[in-house]
C-alpha cells in the first residue's frame, strides 16, 4: 500500500506513513486564478492499492473535488485499488429529507467519489451512520473517543463525569466513560428545523462538585457547548471541559466556549487547527493496517 497525502490532512497523512511504514506519494495542488483546482500526484501508483488521506472540512466543496480529483489520478496513474481516508466527512448531517424540496446531500457527494473512482472509504465518529448507507461501496466509521478520553486520563482526569450534550451522543459519552472510570449521561436537545435554533434540557446529573467533560462528536459554532456549559454550572459541576473529534469551530465559537467557563477545548486533528491536540494516525493507521 501507499499513502497519498491529501492536500487537506497532509501532516496527518505523514504521521499514518511514518507510523505504518508505508511509502508516501505526494501532491502538487494549487488553484487557478479563476477558483479551479488543480492536483498532480508526485509518485508512481501503478498496480499500487492507495490509501488518500484527506479530510472534508472547510472550505467543504473544493475539499471533496480535491478528493475527487485525487482519486481520479490515481485510478488513471493505474492504482489498482482506492481507499478513501477522509478523517471528517462533510454533508453527513444531510442525510435525510427534513424539510419538503430538500436533497439527501450526502448521497450526491457518494455518488461523486464512486464516479472519481474511489473503491472503500474510512472515516472517522460520522455524524449518522445512516449516511453512510448512501455510499455505492464500503464506507465505514471508526471511533476516536478512546483516544480523546485517555488524553483525559493522562491529564489526571480519571473519573471524570462524561457527559453528552444531546441523546444522539450518549453513546460516545458511554465510550469515554469506559475509559474514565466516571460516570455518564446527556442533556436532550431540540432543534427548529426551520429555524435552526437548539433548545437543552438538562434533568437531575449527578455533576455537583465533579469534574465534567461534554463529549461531542462535532463543535461547530459552539451553541451547544455554551448550552451544556451553563446546565452544568447551574448543577454545581467544579470544572467543565469539552473534547469533540471534529473541531470545526466556527467564527468565534472558542471564545464563546472559554466565555462559558469551559477550561479546555479538545479535538484531533481530522480538523487541522490549534485544539488539535490528539492525532488520528494511531487510529487510522491500524485500520490501513488491517486492511
Ligand atoms: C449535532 O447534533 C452535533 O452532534 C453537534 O452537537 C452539533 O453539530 C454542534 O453544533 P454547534 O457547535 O453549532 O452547536
Amino acid at each position: 500500500m501507499k499513502i497519498i497525502l491529501g492536500p487537506s490532512s497532509k501532516e496527518l497523512a505523514e504521521k499514518i506513513a511514518a507510523l505504518t511504514g508505508y511509502a508516501r506519494v505526494p501532491v502538487v495542488s494549487r488553484v487557478f486564478p479563476d477558483g479551479e483546482s488543480y492536483v498532480r500526484l508526485e509518485g508512481s501508483v501503478q498496480g499500487e492499492h492507495v490509501a488518500i488521506v484527506h479530510t472534508t472540512s472547510k472550505p467543504q466543496d473544493s475539499n471533496i473535488m480535491l478528493l475527487a480529483f485525487v482519486a481520479a489520478a490515481a485510478k488513471r496513474s493505474g492504482a489498482k485499488k482506492v481507499t478513501a481516508v477522509v478523517p471528517y466527512l462533510a454533508y453527513a448531517r444531510q442525510d435525510k429529507v427534513f424539510l419538503e424540496g430538500e436533497t439527501v446531500s450526502i448521497e450526491t457527494v457518494a455518488a461523486m467519489l464512486k464516479v472519481a473512482g474511489i473503491d472503500q472509504l474510512f472515516t472517522v465518529n460520522v455524524h449518522s451512520e445512516i449516511a453512510l448507507n448512501e455510499f455505492p461501496f464500503l464506507a465505514k466509521t471508526l471511533t476516536a473517543i478512546p483516544l480523546l478520553a485517555e488524553y483525559f486520563v493522562k491529564k489526571g482526569c480519571a473519573k471524570a463525569f462524561a457527559l453528552a450534550p444531546d441523546k444522539g451522543a450518549m453513546y460516545i459519552a458511554q465510550q469515554a466513560q469506559k475509559i474514565l472510570g466516571g460516570g455518564a449521561g446527556s442533556l436532550e436537545k431540540q432543534r427548529d428545523r426551520h429555524t435552526g435554533q437548539t433548545t437543552q434540557i438538562g434533568n437531575h446529573l449527578d455533576v455537583k462538585g465533579k469534574r465534567v467533560i461534554i463529549f461531542d462528536d462535532i463543535i461547530s459554532t459552539g451553541g451547544t457547548i455554551v448550552g451544556a456549559a451553563k446546565i452544568l454550572k447551574e448543577q454545581g459541576a467544579e470544572k467543565i471541559y469539552t473534547a469533540c473529534v471534529h473541531g470545526l469551530l466556527i467564527g468565534d465559537a472558542e471564545k464563546r466556549i472559554v466565555d462559558a467557563g469551559v477550561e479546555e477545548i479538545v479535538a484531533t486533528d481530522s480538523v487541522p487547527g490549534k485544539n488539535s491536540k490528539v492525532t488520528l494516525a494511531p487510529l487510522l493507521g491500524q485500520a490501513l493496517r488491517a486492511l
